[in-house]
């Protein structure tokens, strides 16, 4: 059976134990997560491991970056669960502050990172990236680890974490996760749980549509012609699309033609109350590459 995991829940016996780990020569791996832990969360753990000798899971569900209509009450909570995933996955703490832990009553800072930002889930959540970047920071400067696991699953979200660490010149290595999906192409993700089952029978197709793009458009079919067809196949199947868009995989930037630099498909889209987000990479065929 796997060792039971020490949890802490202030930034004192989090720092007194980092500490004695830094006294023992270890290098410390920081996880980040809203806890609800899946085997996207547990792969991003194992990587922390491949990287460093200690890895702390933080387990905070952050009220900023969740508007006001929006899921915070009713996001799944599952302490029970989490600790015995964090146990078998080999991470060496859990730290779970509370509110009053992370946030003062005159809690008066945020951190806003532009640019990155911008544009897909910053234009339908405006809230959004600044609640993670706020949040991250606090982590990143309460547990200072030498390095970090975020998932490709959130893209944005960890190229809005990795421009606030070069531009703050925080110390800090950010390993990419990629994404971990069901067997249907699915991406986990803690909000899955909210499907019903014929909303979870559909699901799928959200991957298979932005596949299908990424495939068709690295063969050289026009984005927009591309992108079209694969917004009608979501519409027609009871998705509602909050935003399919091509992007530079490096900064974002809109992109029309592939073989400037490395692009991805993004999509987030409604089914039912549950918001799904996806993203894939593009790989132009040869004959798409210029040389
Ligand atoms: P949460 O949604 O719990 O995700 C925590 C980390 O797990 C993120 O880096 C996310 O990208 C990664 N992750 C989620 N599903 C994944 C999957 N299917 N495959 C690979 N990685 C996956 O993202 C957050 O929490 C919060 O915004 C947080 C960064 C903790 C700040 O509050």
């Amino acid at each position: 059976m796997a060792k039971r995991v020490n949890t802490v829940h202030t930034v004192e016996d989090l720092r007194e134990i980092v500490a004695d780990w830094r006294a023992e020569g270890h290098l410390v791996g920081l996880v980040a997560t809203m806890g609800a832990l899946h085997e996207g969360h547990t792969s991003l753990i194992g990587i922390a491991l491949e990287h460093a000798s200690r890895v702390i899971v933080s387990i905070f569900v952050n009220p900023t970056q969740f508007a006001p209509n929006e899921d915070f009450a009713a996001y799944p909570r599952d302490t029970a669960g989490d600790n015995l995933k964090v146990a078998k996955s080999g991470a060496h703490l859990i730290y779970a502050p509370n509110n009053e832990q992370m946030y003062a009553s005159d809690f008066s800072t945020q951190i806003f990172v532009g640019g990155v930002s911008d544009g897909l889930c910053g234009a339908a959540r405006p809230h959004f990236f600044s609640g993670v970047a706020t949040v991250v920071a606090k982590l990143f400067l309460q547990a200072m680890p030498d390095i970090t696991v975020f998932g490709e699953k959130d893209y944005q979200q960890l190229l809005v974490v990795k421009r606030m660490v070069r531009d703050l010149d925080l110390p800090i290595e950010i390993v990419h996760g990629p994404i971990v999906r069901e067997s249907d192409g699915l991406a986990l993700s803690s909000r899955n749980a909210y499907l019903s089952e014929a909303e979870r029978a559909v699901a799928p197709l959200l991957n298979r549509v932005i596949s299908d793009i990424a495939s068709d458009v690295g063969e050289g079919r026009a984005v927009a012609e591309s992108l079209e067809a694969g917004r009608v196949r979501l519409d027609s199947t009871g998705f509602l699309v909050d935003y399919l868009e091509l992007r530079g995989a490096e900064n974002l930037a809109p992109i029309t033609d592939i073989a400037e630099r490395p692009a991805r498909v993004f999509v987030a889209a409604h089914l039912g109350s549950t918001r799904l987000i996806d993203n894939v990479a593009i790989n132009p065929s040869t004959e798409q590459r210029r040389t």
